[in-house]
């Protein structure tokens, strides 16, 4: 049996990537093992003037519920970050390296220094609308281009199995079960969006998984990507900005325009299909079960304390009978639930 590697003893790693060929056989290296993911080992390594990222997938994952997972995901998330950079403007995903699928490994370029993870930024400062329309154009892009390439990306991103057991189940159908007045809002939503075969859907498309590097968003973790509903990223994304509006009353009016921002940035880019019948009102409806999901499901936002997460609770339960139609009426039902 092959011995184990793992990332974080970092010798082990300097070694493997050396027998790789990824790093000059001499000469320095320094390691840092990078916080803030829940799933994965994330190490960066940096030799004179090149810094690599590698991560390795997790079995069980870093949350308080036991929550398991195949770290074959890590390759899913390889195949993702080489697709992305043909399927988005340049400099949007870090450069691909290497794969390894003996230790379920990713190498990847490190998006350089300086730079920040957006969720932190955002949390700081409040939104910037530059940020907010890249991060719009961003995803109408990569909707747009993959719905022209629908074809072959369907074979080839067609598995859905991780957005099952990564999005489905701990999220949406973990709410349901504590939120008997949402489970047939949701039970509903989750069968529609089975059904729905448009686009590349990221499935992790949250600003905890940008960093702004030179006033650019770049986009990490890929391994929930998909060929599927492209209202779920709308859903999954809008929901750390009413998340934000609650939590920080001093920036709340500009989070709530920054939803409206967004969405007319997304428009713009995802083109006609945007404006196609029943888009935005699932868009809105994925919100809704986002929103409660980060409160009641597996991967609760971290920064809401007991009573935000009632708020939030409440607003879901108040809009779910009669959600409203499109995304600046729910920016408006939700802003007027908070000033409430
Ligand atoms: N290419 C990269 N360059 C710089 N930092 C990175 C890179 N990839 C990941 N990171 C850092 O590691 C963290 C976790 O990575 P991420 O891909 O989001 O993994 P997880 O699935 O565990 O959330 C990121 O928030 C970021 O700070
Ligand atoms: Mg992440």
């Amino acid at each position: 049996m092959t011995e184990t590697l793992n990332i974080e003893r970092t010798a082990d790693l300097v070694a493997w990537l050396r027998g790789r060929g990824r790093l000059a056989a001499n000469g320095p290296v320094e390691c840092a093992v990078l916080a803030g993911g829940v799933s994965n080992r994330t190490v960066r390594v940096t030799q004179a003037d090149r810094s690599l990222v590698v991560k390795q997938a997790l079995a069980r994952l870093r949350v308080k519920d036991d929550w398991f997972a195949d770290p074959r995901r890590v390759h899913r998330e390889a195949l993702g970050l080489r697709r992305l950079a043909e399927l988005t403007p340049p400099g949007s995903v870090p450069r691909f390296v290497d794969e390894d699928h003996e230790h379920h490994l990713l190498v990847m370029e490190a998006v350089p220094e300086p730079h920040e993870n957006w969720k932190v930024r955002l949390l700081r400062e409040g939104p910037d609308p530059d940020h907010v329309r890249q991060f719009g154009r961003l995803l109408g892009t990569l909707h747009a281009r993959s719905r022209a390439e629908a074809g072959e990306l369907r074979e080839v991103f067609g598995d859905r199995s991780f957005f099952e057991s990564l999005r489905l189940e701990p999220y949406y159908r973990r709410a349901a079960e504590r939120q008997p007045r949402a489970r047939g809002f949701i039970d509903e939503l989750i069968a529609e969006t089975r059904g729905i075969q448009e686009t590349l859907v990221h499935g992790d498309y949250s600003p905890k998984n940008v960093l702004v590097h030179d006033g650019r968003l770049v986009l990490l973790d890929h391994e929930v990507i998909h060929f599927g509903d492209p209202t779920f990223d709308l859903g999954f994304s809008l929901t750390h900005f009413f998340g934000k509006a609650l939590h920080r009353p001093a920036q709340r009016e500009r989070f709530l325009e920054a939803v409206g921002v967004y969405w007319e940035e997304y428009s713009a880019a995802a083109g006609s299909p945007a404006k196609a019948d029943g888009l935005e009102a699932r868009a809105v409806r994925h919100t809704l079960a986002c929103l409660l999901a980060r409160v009641d499901g597996r991967s609760p936002l971290e920064y809401l304390d007991e009573t935000e997460r009632a708020v939030q609770r409440q607003v879901v339960l108040d809009l779910i009978p009669c959600p409203p139609p499109d995304i600046p009426g729910l920016a408006r039902a939700v802003g007027e639930r908070l000033a409430g």
